[in-house]
């Protein structure tokens, strides 16, 4: 058969924050050839799918040589003499082969790299872009681009505590116009930061990195680059946020560093919820801590008719968290990250789960990347909606968004974007 393994290979390669990561490689019987890279995240939540790391002194324990040897070794023997077409059987070989929930004798590094690979290999067997082998004959829609403008967190030197100030143009026409105003807000930004002296740097997903007196100041000035750039805050332009929550939780408390405050789960709710009110914000991401199931509802029945609530590492990845946060009304979307997951088939359930529920999905991007651009063709073919990958700077970013642009130019008159439609529908229906 054409599509069956030939050949599975890893190496070791660098993401974009220097660090060693796995590239895995496939090779079919018909020729055909697939290659993926494994991102890696900073600000990682507790349940997720574990990189495996060598530790020790070499290159400050990040190295990546066992998850290398795990490919190389049994994940070849197991997958060899497969039909690749078979995602689900290869995944389930892999994770089953692995035993541990969170694959930590293979390593989540291990796994994501082959199991994309053998998506990307599948695609080029059948001849087809992966977006359309993935769209399996259905029209599928490009995702709303979230595009973070300033970084903060674990990805800044802790500079602001709330981790992505982004923005999404739920109005655009097309990716192509949506990243047209982006670059626009863009600029704006940093001209408006350069101006009052006030740039650090470039955050670890390209964002400007600014000094703030608060987080609300950088609400302030994000609401003011979306004027200076030309654009209406809350009609053309929103914004977005990720407070990766879990970064500023400990025992029971949410402590914000940049505005002196040390909060009850009720009370930082509260304090997002005063952001809502006084700022053009559309989404906003890990509002609370990953166990804070009860933070996370107390936020959906305060203002997620209005607000796109997304679970990141309060839901992993997981379909069954996905639907125990909805049980709960905990939220109205989810994050998905290929990597949180372990495997492709897991992360798609993630994304099924959620729109069964009605609930908006995000493909997402980590804040360690590579040059890899599968979420765009995920994003797409999937019909998740909406795909976040960072700023709007560095190629490993860029590298995805021109993909996008690239499918979107591929697709011709059929072309068809998300927009305002990505989101549940409460929130969808506050924006036609
Ligand atoms: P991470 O950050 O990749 O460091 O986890 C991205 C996010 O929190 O969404
Ligand atoms: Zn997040």
């Amino acid at each position: 058969m054409k599509t069956t393994i030939t050949a599975v290979r890893a190496r070791q390669i660098w993401d974009s924050r220097g660090r060693p990561t796995v590239e895995a490689e496939l090779t079919l019987a018909g020729g055909a050839f697939g290659r993926a890279l494994a991102p890696a995240g900073a600000s990682r939540g507790a349940h997720e799918a574990i990189d495996l790391r060598d530790g020790g002194p070499r290159f400050g324990g990040w190295g990546v040589d066992r998850a290398v040897a795990a490919v190389n070794g049994e994940i070849a023997r197991l997958l060899v003499g497969r039909d690749c077409a078979d995602q689900v059987g290869l995944d389930r070989a892999m994770t089953d082969a692995d035993g541990a929930e969170n694959l930590s004798r293979f390593g989540g590094n291990a796994t994501v790299a082959v199991s994309l690979a053998a998506l990307h290999a599948t695609a080029a067997a059948a001849r087809l872009p992966l977006w359309a082998l993935l769209a399996e004959g259905r029209k599928p829609r490009l995702p709303l681009p979230e595009v973070q403008i300033f970084g903060g967190g674990a990805h800044a030197g802790r500079r602001t505590d709330v981790q992505d100030f982004m923005i999404m143009a739920p109005r655009a026409q097309s990716v192509r116009h949506a990243l047209e105003i982006t670059a626009d807000v863009f600029r704006a930004a940093g001209g408006l930061m350069a101006d009052s002296g006030r740039l650090a740097g470039a955050a670890d997903e390209g964002g400007w990195w600014p000094m703030f007196e608060s987080n609300e100041a950088a609400l302030g000035d994000l609401t003011r680059a979306i004027e200076l750039a030309g654009y209406r805050p809350g009609e053309d332009v929103f914004i977005s946020l990720d407070v990766a929550a879990n970064e500023l939780h400990a025992e029971g408390r949410y402590r914000l560093g940049l505005d002196g405050a040390d909060l009850s789960s009720g009370e930082m709710v509260e304090r997002v919820a005063q952001w809502v009110v006084r700022y053009p914000i559309l989404s906003i991401e890990d509002p609370v801590a990953q166990d804070d199931l009860e933070g996370f509802a107390l936020a959906t029945a305060r203002f997620g008719d209005k607000v796109q609530l997304i679970g990141d590492d309060i839901l992993v990845t997981n379909a069954e968290r996905v639907r125990r946060a909805a049980a709960a009304g905990a939220g109205n979307a989810v994050l998905v990250k290929v990597n949180q997951a372990g495997v492709v088939t897991r992360a798609k359930a993630a994304l099924d789960a959620a729109k069964a529920l009605g609930w908006g999905a995000i493909v997402s991007a980590r804040s360690g990347e590579t040059e890899d651009v599968s979420i765009a063709h995920l994003a797409t073919g999937w019909d998740a909606g909406q795909i976040k990958v960072g700023s709007f700077a560095r190629s490993e970013r860029m590298a995805k968004w021109n993909e996008l642009l690239r499918i979107e130019e591929a697709m011709g008159e059929d072309a068809e974007f998300a927009g305002a439609s990505a989101f549940a529908a409460s929130v969808a229906a506050g924006l036609t």
